[in-house]
């Protein structure tokens, strides 16, 4: 049973004793049998997986992704650098985002990466200038909005038309042939991302169909792409990261395996984040106090909104374990942090066993989008890392 305590024993309670509170907790193996996972079910295709850095740039995690041959999806000179540092290879970096700075556009330009992914006209032409200017050519791919609801969170679906991310189907024929005619500019492909925390492959299949279509349209007009690239967005499961340790990577291939029409010398470019990442990670926390008020108990926790911040911005569930006690009673809490926002809730109406001052608590699923999210609002440390085993 999750979320009972039961899984005490999985964590070194002892190593965690000699820690300061909050940290996030790594488990490498986990991480290696996903990059795993991944490599067996690629090789053989043309398939190129890049690692979205957004979800977690902690440098560990990096090196380990670097190492092992995956390339770099970024979006700010920022990570950039973090790519860099870590080792990943330039010529595997596709850089996104609608809102590049010059210095951003620069930097790439500097070490060659492989490839710009270009959201409007406005961008393009920035980036033809620059490359310009510098003598060099950008490769560049235009992130296309096929316009697909991916049924997830609207903070986190990106592939609508009311969303502020690429080109239209409509104005992507010319925007294809600006592309072709700026000097400094070489068009290597087609770039889309439709959400995030996508659990059903419905609107992956949608995605290949709107790429076989406008394949097939381009190829009208004699225009060929070296590179198709379709995001990531694979979803976890954040209710039992137990039973799903990985997501099933097998079923999410397969559907590009079958519904895209690769064309012969074509690449496909993946760029996961989540899905690589989330439940290699927990943010081990202890309880500060546990307070009753009229009809209610609060286990305030060390950890809080700014350690991780999915709850209070998505309603994000996270499963809560204490992995201390050691009760057979369970009882019902609000779990709270210690930041001054009534939004800084864990959970409300938890069960977990009776729960007592000094416990350990391990929030799950926290490897994508906790640390790299993480704040020093008002004015809170930054937690640190351990990394298992
Ligand atoms: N490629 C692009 C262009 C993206 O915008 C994203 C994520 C990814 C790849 C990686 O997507 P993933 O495989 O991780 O779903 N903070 C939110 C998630 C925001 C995702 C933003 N874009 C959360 O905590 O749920």
């Amino acid at each position: 049973m999750e979320g009972t305590g039961l899984n005490q024993g999985v964590y070194p309670i002892d190593r965690f004793e000699q820690m300061r509170t909050p940290f996030y907790c790594y488990d490498m193996d986990l991480l290696h049998d996903t990059i795993k996972e991944i490599k067996q079910l690629t090789e053989g295709y043309p398939y190129v997986v890049h690692y979205a850095l957004k979800a977690n740039a902690n440098p560990r995690l990096l090196k380990e992704m670097a190492s092992r041959g995956l390339g770099a999806d970024l979006v700010s000179g920022g990570e950039l650098s973090a790519a860099l540092a870590a080792g990943f290879v330039p010529n595997k970096m596709a850089f996104s985002g609608v809102g590049k700075a010059d210095w951003e556009i620069r930097l790439g330009l500097e070490h060659e990466i492989g490839c710009f992914n270009v959201e409007s006209v406005p961008e393009l032409e920035n980036i033809n200038d620059i490359a310009g200017e510098m003598g060099k050519t950008a490769h560049v791919a235009i992130r296309v909005n096929p316009d697909i609801d991916a049924h997830t969170h609207r903070y986190v679906t990106t592939g609508t038309a009311e969303n502020k991310f690429g080109v239209s189907k409509e104005m992507l024929p010319d925007v294809v042939t600006l592309a072709h005619d700026m000097p400094n500019i070489h068009l290597s492909g087609l770039h889309f991302h439709i959400g995030s925390q996508i659990t059903q492959m419905e609107p992956f299949i949608m995605l290949c169909d709107s790429i076989n279509e406008l394949q097939s349209y381009f190829e009208m007009y004699d225009v060929h792409f070296e590179t198709i690239n379709v995001g990531g967005g694979l979803g976890i499961d954040y209710n039992h990261p137990d039973r799903h340790l990985m997501p099933d990577f097998e079923h999410y291939f397969g559907v590009f395996k079958k519904h895209l029409n690769l064309r012969s010398g074509q690449e496909l470019h993946f760029e996961l984040g989540r899905s690589l990442v989330a439940q290699c990670g927990s943010l081990i926390t202890r309880v500060l106090y546990v307070k009753e008020n009229r009809d209610k108990k609060f286990v305030i926790l060390d950890a809080g909104m700014t350690d991780l911040i999915r709850p209070a911005l998505y309603e994000a569930h996270h499963l809560i374990q204490n992995i201390t006690s050691a009760s057979n009673e369970c009882e019902t809490y609000d779990v709270v942090g210690p930041v001054c926002e009534s939004s800084d809730v864990f959970a409300h109406n938890c069960q977990l066993p009776t729960t007592r001052r000094g416990d350990f608590i391990a929030l799950r699923s926290v490897g994508a989008y906790g640390e790299s999210m993480a704040s020093t609002y008002n004015m809170r440390r930054l937690p640190g890392s351990v990394f298992l085993p």
